[in-house]
């Protein structure tokens, strides 16, 4: 897939992310914690896809969860390895195109019943068509536990990059703008409402849709819509 090459070229250049996100820490404290009590203690697995430097992964792991991440830039996990050596083994490189057969750690997971109990996944699914998305959803959904949470978020058609954006089919759009600061060529999937991203994650139970935003330099709207589900 060619728009896979193009977005797997843009982000084997560094992402310089390394800390956690405050959306990732409030759901932390507002929903694991409050509604489920879940804060580490037991050693609970987290799964990011997409993990970058694995900033917000190392929040968890400070927390006592053990952590597990993939991505498809071979830099980042080389950073996340370094700031997590005892972990180094649970972040893997993998390829940008999804396959919902895929188990991304077989060497832990052996039973059926063996799985994930939480999956994050943080501004990177926008970079798949929704063929692949599809793909990628499958692929998690199988690897997670009866019960197991997911927390995702999604670009959503308010974002400023929308306005810089020719539809390609598939969910894609081709963004394209320079303003100075960033010079973006990037094959790009908006979510259009919460019904069309409950729709996504429709394998889940949805529990909240929510969403976050920011602006900076008034380059304009950074809005994400969030999914948090179960998996029944
Ligand atoms: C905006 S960054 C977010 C990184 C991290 N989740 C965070 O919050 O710091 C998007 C991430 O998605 C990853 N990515 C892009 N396409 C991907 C794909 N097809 N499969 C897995 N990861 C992908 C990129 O390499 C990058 O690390």
């Amino acid at each position: 897939m060619e728009y896979l090459e193009k977005n797997n070229l843009y982000w084997q250049g560094k992402y310089y992310a390394p800390n956690v996100e405050n959306f990732i820490f409030r759901m932390y404290g507002r929903i694991l914690k409050f509604d489920y009590g879940i804060d580490g203690s037991q050693g609970e697995s987290v799964f990011d896809f997409g993990m970058g430097q694995g900033g917000n992964l190392n929040f968890f792991h400070q927390l006592g969860f053990n952590v597990f991440g993939v991505d498809i830039a071979r830099n980042d996990i080389e950073i996340a390895k370094k700031i997590m050596p005892e972990k180094a083994d649970q972040f893997k490189v993998i390829s940008p195109q999804p396959e919902p057969e895929l188990k991304f750690f077989p060497e832990f997971f052996n039973s059926p019943e063996d799985g994930f109990d939480i999956v994050i996944s943080i501004q990177t699914f926008s970079f798949l068509s929704n063929t692949d998305s599809n793909k990628a959803i499958k692929c998690i959904y199988n690897q997670m536990k009866p019960g197991a949470k997911i927390y995702v978020s999604w670009c959503g058609e308010n974002h400023y990059y929308k306005n810089h954006a020719t539809p390609l089919g598939d969910g894609l759009w081709e963004v394209k703008f320079n303003n100075g600061r960033v010079d973006y060529d990037l094959r790009y999937n908006f979510v259009k409402n919460k019904d069309d991203l409950k729709e996504k994650f429709k394998l889940f139970k949805p529990i909240y849709l929510d969403h976050y935003d920011a602006s900076f330099r008034e380059e304009g709207s950074e809005f994400r819509y969030t999914f948090f589900g179960i998996k029944e």
